[in-house]
């Protein structure tokens, strides 16, 4: 079975760090495979820019190695590579002063197709570009602005970031991407909770025990130093992607899957989270850093090591949050994301209660609690953990297995990257799968206070080998409630 491809209306796509890491190796690659899937209609240019001076032609030449690098052999098809550079063009302009907005103007030209403009670039010159695409006539009314994060490191500084893009777009133009909404699981959870009647009628506070969100990833810093170390993994992992997947598993059911109806109900998670103080954050939070060890299968240094200077930033957070709210009261979600962590996996599991009573005698074995475990990577796909009979005559013993949905068995198809389902979706102006400003701010009011009381209380970043699940510590903060992580492997 093959999803059906919904072409869309000609656009022109405008990336402003056009020659960056990102349109290497997410922008290009994604918008080739969009072309080459048969979604685009002609005439869709696409328009790098950076300071770089640079031809036409070094532009494609850019692109052609991008795709090379980024994009599976077998899925390089000569021609359709050969049709993809040709709708490439390059301007070199600078976001500062605002040299070669002219010639940006000028490449466009008048039209009244969909024009799209991605920040591939630092947030601090969100508003500069912004300003020079005012002042050069360049803002029309189908066009979009699309602004990656890190949107702010706190609340005051993601209020004035969106004010200064606010200035010259208005909300229904501004796509803020959290890349981990265009992954197919991720969206498979909306899928999971309304298309079926069989979770929802238990998905609350009387069937649930409690919900675990990992984001465990092998790599360390890479080539991010700059902006990781003043991240850390509580800015860089949770305020976006964990609290995004923490809204999709709690939020009502929404009344339709529009964008403003879907991302209503994630708001009033968020606003109902329990704030962490001063008082309860080192029992509710942990920080980590790690310390050398081995990872990926070979040894690798610390993170200071690899920084090349003293650092207190964490490379590792796990906390204990609370919902406030009729559905959730009571129940812990316990979120935990690092680098340098034993395996790279990302999932959600939902614990069941256990049943009340039970009616097998000793012999039985132990009665499991039922777990659903939606798995966002590697390996995507649903398990769902239940008790059975151990098959064969000799009594009543149980077992407890997994009715297991592996996607990759299931489908065949190409799992499209994030950013192929995000652009797209920018393109045709839905923006069901982004973050609305409030979304934003309601998210770093959760966040600041626990950043506030990692300062008030120097509650320090403990150390873990590479390799490992985290600090102890993190173990503790969920045995301590008589829970334990879930073993991901
Ligand atoms: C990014 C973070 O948003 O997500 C990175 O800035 C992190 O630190 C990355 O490595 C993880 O994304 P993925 O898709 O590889 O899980």
């Amino acid at each position: 079975m093959t999803s059906q491809i919904i072409p869309v209306e000609p656009f022109d796509f405008i990336a402003f760090g056009g020659t960056g890491d990102l349109a290497e190796r997410k922008l290009l690659p994604a918008l080739y495979q969009r072309q080459r899937a048969g979604q685009f209609s002609e005439p869709t240019r696409i328009i790098g820019t950076s300071r770089a001076k640079m031809s036409h032609k070094e532009y494609r030449e850019f692109a052609r190695k991008a795709i090379s690098d980024h994009v599976k052999a077998a899925e390089i098809d000569p021609e359709q590579l050969e049709t993809f550079l040709a709708r490439l063009h390059y301007v070199a302009a600078d976001a500062k002063s605002g040299d070669g907005f002219d010639a940006i103007r000028k490449q466009v030209g008048e039209s009244d197709r969909i024009r799209v403009f991605y920040m591939a670039v630092a947030p601090a010159l969100f508003g500069d570009i912004a300003k020079h695409l005012k002042t050069n006539d360049l803002i029309c009314q189908n066009c979009r602005i699309v602004v990656e994060k890190p949107i702010g490191r706190d609340l005051a500084s993601a209020r004035t970031l969106n004010d200064q893009i606010g200035s010259y777009f208005d909300e229904h133009q501004i796509f803020r991407i959290d890349h981990y909404l265009g992954k197919e699981t991720v969206q498979n959870l909306m899928a999971l909770r309304f298309a079926n009647m069989l979770y929802e009628p238990l998905w609350n506070s009387a069937h649930i025990d409690h919900v675990q969100i990992t984001v465990a990833e092998t790599v360390g810093l890479e080539d991010r130093i700059g902006y990781y170390d003043r991240a850390g993994a509580l800015r860089d992992m949770a305020q976006n992607h964990i609290l995004q997947l923490l809204c999709l598993v709690a939020m009502e059911v929404p009344s339709t899957m529009d964008a403003d109806a879907v991302r209503d109900e994630k708001l009033k998670v968020l606003r109902s989270l329990k704030r962490i103080n001063g008082q309860e954050a080192p029992k509710m939070t942990v920080r980590g850093q790690y310390r050398a060890g081995a990872s990926a299968g070979g040894a690798v240094k610390g993170y200071q090591e690899e920084l090349g200077s003293q650092s207190s930033t964490e490379t590792f957070v796990a906390i204990k949050a609370e919902i406030e709210n009729w559905r959730w009261a009571g129940v812990p979600f316990y979120l935990r994301t690092g680098k340098r962590l034993a395996t790279r996996v990302s999932e959600i599991v939902i614990e069941f209660k256990h049943i009340p009573h039970s009616i097998f005698g000793e012999n039985a074995g132990r009665i499991l609690a039922n777990q659903l475990v939606i798995r966002l990577q590697p390996d995507e796909g649903v398990k769902q953990w239940i008790m059975i009979k151990d098959p064969g005559p000799g009594g009543m013993r149980l077992r407890n297995i997994a009715l297991d949905m592996s996607f990759a068995q299931s489908f065949q198809e190409r799992n499209p990257d994030a950013y192929e389902r995000l652009v797209m979706d920018v393109v045709r102006g839905n923006q069901t799968l982004f973050m609305r400003r409030d979304e934003v701010e309601a998210a770093w009011k959760w966040i600041d206070p626990i950043q506030g009381a990692w300062a008030e209380n120097l509650q320090e970043a403990q150390g873990y080998t590479a390799g490992t699940w985290g600090p102890s510590s993190a173990i503790a903060l969920i045995e301590r409630d008589g829970r334990t992580w879930h073993e991901s492997t």
